[in-house]
């Protein structure tokens, strides 16, 4: 298993406080954001991990991070001229990936739970996280059928569909870099995740879990404020970065 962090993105909800720095190198408690998906990461045993960052803040990341020694693992680090979708991470690391199966997690998403084992077990096919949240417009959705079977996914949806987000962790067989390859820009010019999902679900091939515990996408004021909170008073005993 191989592991990205996909850490591009101009952050402009987040100005001026993204002006001169990448939104996920910002402080959450006492640590830099980025820390807690490279925690999930690292935790499931992932030694091989590539990070995508934006051109001009690639030096701010290798200053911070370097080698990966310092947490026993490698960083690799590639760059996303423009953020042109989360699903072009595969195509950005197809050379990284080689044949191995492959855990996408997005630099601004933290997660309380410990979900090592749902990667390490992980076989064939893709596999996603759900959520339940008050704010599923703001997230690709994931509808269930009355058996709990998911029905259908669908990126940020303007009619309800269901309350439960598709949360920013990914994970995948080695057929995700030809499926991304395939894809086409949606209407905000950007290659989906949430199409590599239905094209998985269509085949049968997806797997949606649960997440129990809390789960952030830090890329507003008032979920940093929370992600700062949910870092303060649950995680810090349980980082190993
Ligand atoms: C992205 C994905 C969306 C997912 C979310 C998780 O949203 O497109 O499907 O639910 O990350 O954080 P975006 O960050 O592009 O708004």
């Amino acid at each position: 298993m191989r592991g990205i962090i996909l850490s591009g993105g101009a952050a402009t909800r987040l100005r001026p406080c993204t002006k001169v720095t990448s939104k996920q190198l910002l402080p959450i408690y006492n640590r830099p954001m980025i820390y807690y998906p490279l925690n999930t990461l690292i935790k499931a045993g992932i030694k091989e991990i590539l990070i995508i960052v934006a051109p001009e803040r690639a030096g701010d990341y290798l200053n911070l991070l370097g080698s990966g020694k310092e947490f026993g693992v490698k960083f690799t680090y590639e760059i996303q001229d423009q953020p042109a979708g989360i699903a072009e991470a595969f195509i950005i690391g197809e050379n990284f990936i080689d044949e191995d199966n492959v855990t996408l997690i997005l630099g601004d998403n933290i997660f309380e739970d410990d979900l090592s084992e749902e990667i390490k077990n992980f076989r064939k096919g893709g596999k996603v996280f759900a959520k339940k949240v008050p704010d599923p417009e703001r997230f690709g959705v994931v509808k269930f059928d009355e058996n709990g079977k998911a029905q259908k996914i669908v990126e940020k949806p303007k009619e309800w569909l269901s309350d439960y987000a598709v949360t920013g962790l990914y994970v995948y067989d080695n057929k995700v870099v030809k499926i991304a390859k395939n894809l086409k820009p949606s209407g905000r010019g950007e290659l989906e995740i949430t199409d590599i999902n239905s094209i998985y679900l269509e085949k049968k091939e997806l797997e949606v879990a649960i997440v129990n515990g809390e789960w952030i996408d830090a890329g507003t004021f008032d979920s940093l404020l929370r992600a700062q909170n949910l870092a303060k008073k649950k995680l810090q005993n349980k980082l190993v970065i």
